[in-house]
């Protein structure tokens, strides 16, 4: 594995690739790797000639109260992971090298994609997840890029990024991964404590149960909705930011149901946000 930290060496890495019609694929990542960012390089390993995978905890998507500095890091057990999934090149940016002095340009997906979910309660989050993919995108050129369904409405808001700005990449979202117990996997995981930790699998068992509710014949969203804020408001230490019940390609609210549906949930352990979904096909 290629290990490179600046974007005119990601470029020349890249370039005998390009010339030669070899097919990219990208696994943007913020480290801290775990068996869902596995699972996307898997994908990208099987779809692709060469997989890239950036680590790069990205400041513009983070709010002045938010974890920055705090978000987990650890370059060495990223880079073991990397290798031993096959990956071709890894790219460590170190912040200066994509926010020189002088950055001013941003990319916003505007209208309610943006404004609902978490961009209500995370303004400017998600102008700078698309601020940054872009500038991935700009430097590797995939032919294909690799994100989680856990991060649905990020998942939303890129492939609308995508089609706008004639991006011609092929977004693939790739199913949640979830540990034994069925808490989604994530790399702010590792800040719950041991009581959170126990918890924390209510959030997803609301969520099944929600989805057997729908498969039993309920279409009533408002009544399902309810079901599953009753059932994580039971959980001790829980504060529900939102539970939605959405068109996964729009986000908009739906009433009734048919077509795949997409219950999204954000919930408060203590002071570690969490965010979790479910599709259902109705
Ligand atoms: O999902 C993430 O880890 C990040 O939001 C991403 C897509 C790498 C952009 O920083």
């Amino acid at each position: 594995m290629q290990v490179v930290h600046t974007k005119v060496e990601l470029r020349a890495a890249l370039k005998e690739a390009h010339t030669t019609g070899k097919t990219v694929g990208l696994v943007p990542t913020m480290g801290y790797l775990h068996a869902g960012h596995a699972s996307l390089i898997r994908r990208a390993r099987r779809e692709n000639d060469v997989v890239v995978v950036s680590v790069f905890v990205n400041p513009t998507q983070f709010g002045p109260n938010e974890d920055l500095s705090a978000y987990p890091r650890d370059a060495e057990k990223d880079s073991a992971l990397m290798r031993a999934e096959g990956v071709d090149l890894a790219f460590f940016p170190p912040v200066e090298e994509l926010y020189p002095p002088g950055f001013t340009t941003y990319v916003q997906v505007e209208g309610p994609m943006t404004a609902t979910l978490c961009g209500r309660t995370r303004p400017g989050h998600f102008r700078g997840v698309a601020t940054i993919v872009s500038k991935l995108f700009h430097l590797a050129l995939p032919d294909r890029a690799y994100f989680g369904q856990k991060d649905a409405q990020q998942l939303a808001v890129i492939e609308q990024m995508t089609r706008d700005l004639d991006l011609g990449i092929q977004i693939v979202g790739c199913p949640i991964v979830r540990e034994a117990d069925g808490l989604a996997m994530s790399s702010r995981n590792v800040y719950l404590t041991e009581t959170q930790r126990a918890q924390a699998p209510g959030i997803a068992r609301a969520l099944f149960e929600a989805r057997e509710m729908i498969r039993d014949g309920r279409r009533d969203a408002a009544a399902v909705v309810e079901h599953v804020k009753k059932t994580i408001a039971a959980i001790d230490s829980a504060a529900i930011d939102y539970v939605s019940m959405v068109d996964p390609r729009t986000l908009g609210d739906l009433e009734t149901l048919s077509g795949e549906v997409l219950i999204a949930v954000a919930v408060k352990l203590g002071r570690t946000r969490l965010i979790d979904n479910i599709r259902v096909e109705v």
